[in-house]
């Protein structure tokens, strides 16, 4: 037996009793008459403790051991002459016997500790190292717990935990495909899936009628804080339901796991129209932790020979509470903020609401006292407020304001981790219109259901149409996302046709899902849920990296395998492949 007890288990009421602990050194400390050592594992540390009264072999061994050995300890259980609180384990310790060296280790790169000294690639190369960091390992727990709260609910739903295939053939999702050669299909190619889409809606034909899969989906896309070319999503899909049943069950998961998890109770989810969280918050995903509503005064302000105001389709503004202390620099600062590439805005202009009720503003030129008294009205503006007024292209400012929002949420200090704010947003357009490739693109993915009442539009102005789809959104990140499927052939094959496939391609790519829906194929409609993105939002991280055990780089690369690489010759002959790199001989 290697160990009758874990580093974390020891108590005080075990004193005298005679154990074996396993694990790794996390430190040793050699007082001259008494050394200290730190065992650790995934359960805790416990200190061994050998001195002047230990046998001569012991201490010699004890002497030669080195961080991140791991050894095999055994001795008695003692009370320590002086505890540590902060432990677990800290009123006893191990006075050894015998220590069994079972592995040497090389000196690490960076030290195991939660303040470690290594930087992210070096972290990242040794990621095995990294994980044995308490913090990390905490993160990977919170995951394991998260998944396993997740089947349990789902389950007691009756949910079908169902796996789908992972070599399949493209699936839109509105990302590149990752494509695998096939050796025995020369010239022909797998994609993996960017999601169980058409599978699951498969299930629902089958009869399946509830369906569920914590499943990996991979995405070739630029990455982010948010994004992995591989990442997982809770996958379900439930037949003979419409719009308000499907977003009940995941509330009622997303609440389940809140309280499972964190012990938090969150309120019912409102529901916000896609048009009003644009409007309003200038954003598909808004934070709700904080108000700072974006106001339209396009009406207000034009007209008063301030050419930038009048040449602009959108002027749109925000209050910032208290702010009105803005010094000039403060304000030069923001301004370049708005102007960086990122947000795109021409420029900033400001209104000071100051203490005593007057107004200054950067265009106190053009407005008196009056105007911006109105002004201060429309925004809800108090003294002390400083209201930020942007101008331009109506979506572009939307957007612009936005993310202006979300930086002086930021700045304000209103942005809380520890609150949580879910909400759906609902009644997403149906397509998206692409300027560049003068073509609808849909908004979620194309089988997607429009909504009853706007069908008739799709003829006329397919750009109208309102699609029955929906998004979970907490503290502005899209958490998850799905729709009211479509499952009838016609509509289907009228939704490529808008999307601009033709007959034969909509037939090569999706023939089978067409097909399948001559067969009796049941109302039916999904979610899927980031999973990544949740258990960071839970873990209270900014990166989904944190919550993966093996996660890529920004580069899509896993520096510790050192992959993607190239492939020998003779698998390229198998695969009856032969690279040829642009613009390289
Ligand atoms: P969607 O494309 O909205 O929907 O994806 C669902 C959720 O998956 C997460 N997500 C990602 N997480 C990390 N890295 C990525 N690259 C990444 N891409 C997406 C997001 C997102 O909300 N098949 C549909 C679902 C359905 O209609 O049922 C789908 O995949 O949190």
């Amino acid at each position: 037996m290697y160990r009758t007890h874990t580093c974390g288990e020891l108590r005080i009421n075990d004193v005298g009793k005679n154990v074996k602990l396993a694990g790794w050194i996390q430190r040793v400390r050699d007082l001259g008459a008494m050394t200290f050592v730190d065992l650790r594992d995934r359960y805790g540390i416990t200190q061994l403790v050998v001195d002047e009264k230990s046998a001569e072999s012991i201490r010699e061994k004890t002497a030669k051991l080195g961080r991140e050995f791991v050894i095999q300890a055994i001795g008695n259980v003692r009370e320590r002459s002086s505890k540590n609180k902060n432990l677990p384990t800290g009123d006893v310790e191990v006075f050894l016997n015998e220590i069994v060296v079972l592995s040497v280790s090389k000196v690490p790169p960076f030290t195991i500790q939660d303040d470690t000294d290594g930087g992210d690639e070096l972290r990242m190369k040794y990621r095995y190292l990294d994980l044995r960091r308490e913090t990390v390992r905490k993160n990977l727990e919170l995951r394991a717990e998260m998944a396993h709260a997740t089947r349990v609910y789902l389950n007691q739903q009756n949910f079908i935990e169902t796996e789908t295939p992972v070599l399949i053939k493209s699936t839109p999702e509105g990302a590149r495909d990752f494509v695998v050669p096939s050796r025995m299909n020369e010239g022909e190619f797998y994609a993996l899936p960017q999601s169980p889409q058409t599978f699951k809606q498969l299930l629902m034909v089958a009869g399946f009628d509830r369906y569920y899969q914590i499943v990996k989906c991979f995405r070739d896309e630029d990455l982010r804080a948010d994004r992995q070319p591989e990442f997982t999503q809770i996958d379900c899909e439930m037949s003979f339901v419409d719009q308000e049943d499907v977003l009940k069950t995941f509330e009622g998961l997303t609440r389940y796991l809140f309280k499972e998890v964190k012990n938090i109770e969150i309120e019912e989810f409102p529901w916000m129209p896609y048009s009003e969280a644009m409007e309003k918050y200038g954003s598909d995903k808004p934070d709700t932790r904080f108000e700072m509503l974006i106001h339209n005064l396009t009406e207000k302000v034009k007209g008063n020979n301030f050419a930038v105001f009048d040449s602009s389709e959108f002027i749109g503004a925000i209050n910032t509470t208290g702010c009105a202390e803005y010094s000039r620099k403060q304000l030069d600062e923001l301004t370049d903020w708005v102007k960086r590439p990122q947000i795109g805005a021409k420029g900033l202009v400001y209104v000071k609401y100051n203490d005593d009720g007057s107004f200054k503003s950067s265009v106190d030129k053009f407005y008196s006292q009056d105007d911006l008294k109105v002004w201060a009205e429309i925004v809800g503006a108090k003294p002390g407020d400083l209201i930020l007024l942007l101008s331009g292209d109506k979506n572009h400012i939307l957007t612009a304001l936005g993310e202006l929002r979300l930086e002086m949420g930021n700045r304000l200090g209103l942005r809380d981790k520890n609150i949580f704010k879910p909400l759906w947003v609902v009644d997403f357009p149906l397509l998206e219109w692409d300027d560049e490739t003068k073509r609808f693109y849909a908004m979620h993915h194309p089988f997607t259901s429009p909504k009853k009442e706007d069908i008739l539009l799709l003829d006329s102005d397919p750009g109208k149409v309102r699609a029955n789809a929906y998004d979970l959104v907490i503290n502005g990140v899209e958490i998850g996302g799905g729709s009211v499927r479509i499952f009838n052939k016609e509509l289907q094959s009228k939704m490529f046709d808008l999307l601009g496939f033709t007959k034969e391609e909509a037939e090569n790519q999706f023939g089978f899902l067409m097909s399948a829906f001559e067969f009796g194929a049941p109302p039916h409609a999904g979610i899927a849920f980031g999973f990544d993105r949740l258990v960071s939002m839970f873990a209270g991280l900014n990166s989904i990296r944190d919550v993966i055990a093996f996660p890529k780089n920004n580069a899509g690369r896993d520096v510790m395998i050192d992959s993607p690489s190239t492939i020998s010759n003779e698998q390229l002959d198998e695969l009856n492949l032969k690279v040829v790199i642009k613009g390289k001989k």
